[in-house]
């Protein structure tokens, strides 16, 4: 059961990315003070993502006219996120990371995130979004509310910043699909350095890990499937039940909230074999940060591409990283990833005598 912090915010100490407990993978029941079925079993949270029982949460009543919306933005977003897209911006970015890797000093401390990874996400939202460069950076100051109210969604004073900045940041974006206007730049200028974060931040902590990336760069790809599975980013998901079902062998009655405890789920030993191990050459598919089903992210191709080509030219110039110095935290019960990365990178691996 959930250990009780604050009452109706979801909060398991355990699905914290630095916690020394694990996740807590259980059957699922009824919390009283969340008024919410809890899931946390990979095959429960699987079942209920692909419901067609279960809609996505929100104080709305959901019309069909919503869905169709939404399924056109869908079909939208995939259009404008063909292979050749992705491509191009793939090699695109690859030229201005060059600049930004080199700029990285070997053998003295740096904050991974502020002198690579944020630039780099930026880079690519500014790119992807059809902004100018020179607006990028402030333009990313004024999405940071948002992104704040999707890290702590309880929070009604950010969810108030969030809802009071967004006409003037969607003012901002113009490009063909909705989805790579405002919200697609909170996502990759925001979002995606938190989860490049947290795969970072477990690679520290793995530094062996680490080191078989360094060797086999052609890896990348695969070890991006398994940061997302051990360190992903989204903790939970919410869903509303729009009829009576029984459903990971609970009655759920129509109206009836739930959710979905995504950092349990990739973390079942029934679906994952020793969850609690980073191993990046692992093959096992069916990590759930990026949800799945019918509302599963339809960014995850461009996310996907985006973290390879980050990550690989900084695993393949660096043998080793070493975490030198505190970690703090951001974040809340939607998500949480460090503020800072400092590190020591070393172009030459060595041994420990
Ligand atoms: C690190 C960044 C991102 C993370 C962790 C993430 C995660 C997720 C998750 C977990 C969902 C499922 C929500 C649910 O089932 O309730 C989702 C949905 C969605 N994502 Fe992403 N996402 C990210 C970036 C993006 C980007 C860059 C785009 C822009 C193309 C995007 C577009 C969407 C859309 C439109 C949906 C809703 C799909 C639907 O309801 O049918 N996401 N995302």
């Amino acid at each position: 059961m959930r250990s009780a912090e604050k009452k109706s915010v979801p909060l398991w100490k355990s699905d914290e990315l630095d916690s020394p407990i694990p996740p807590v993978v259980e059957p699922a029941y009824f919390d009283q003070e969340l008024n919410a079925w809890v899931l946390s079993r990979h095959a429960d949270v699987l079942a209920a993502l692909r419901s067609r029982s279960l809609v996505m949460y929100s104080s709305q009543l959901q019309t069909e006219e919503d869905e169709r919306a939404m399924a056109r933005m869908r079909a939208q977003t995939i259009e404008a996120l063909s292979h050749v897209q992705l491509r191009t911006w793939a090699d695109a970015i690859s030229l201005t990371i060059d600049e930004t890797l080199a700029s990285l000093p070997e053998d003295q401390v740096v904050d991974l995130l502020e002198a690579y990874l944020r630039p780099a996400c930026l880079a690519l939202a500014a790119m992807v979004t059809e902004i100018e460069e020179k607006d990028a950076a402030s333009l990313r100051e004024l999405a940071h509310s948002v992104s704040a109210s999707a890290a702590e969604p309880a929070d009604p004073v950010l969810r108030e910043n969030a809802r009071a900045v967004t006409p003037e940041l969607q003012a901002c974006f113009h490009a063909k699909a909705e989805s790579l206007r405002d919200s697609g730049f909170v996502a990759l200028s925001h979002t995606l350095p938190c989860l490049l974060a947290n795969g970072c931040y477990a690679l520290l902590e793995h530094p062996e890990q680490w080191t078989i990336l360094h060797k086999q760069p052609a890896s990348v790809d695969q070890a991006i499937e398994e940061l997302m599975r051990y360190a992903g980013l989204s903790r939970y998901l919410r869903r509303r039940a729009t009829e009576d079902i029984v459903l990971a062998g609970a009655s759920i009655s129509k109206n009836d909230q739930l959710i979905l405890r995504i950092v349990a789920a990739n973390h079942d030993p029934e679906r994952f074999a020793c969850p609690n191990s980073l191993e990046v050459l692992r093959r096992e598919a069916g990590q759930l940060t990026l949800g799945a089903g019918p509302h599963a992210c339809v960014g995850a191709s461009l996310l996907r591409m985006a973290s390879a080509a980050i990550l690989r030219p900084l695993l393949t110039r660096f043998a080793s990283a070493t975490l030198s110095g505190s970690v703090d935290w951001h974040g809340g019960s939607g998500f949480r990833a460090p503020t800072q990365l400092p590190v020591v990178l070393r172009e030459t691996h060595h041994e420990k005598a």
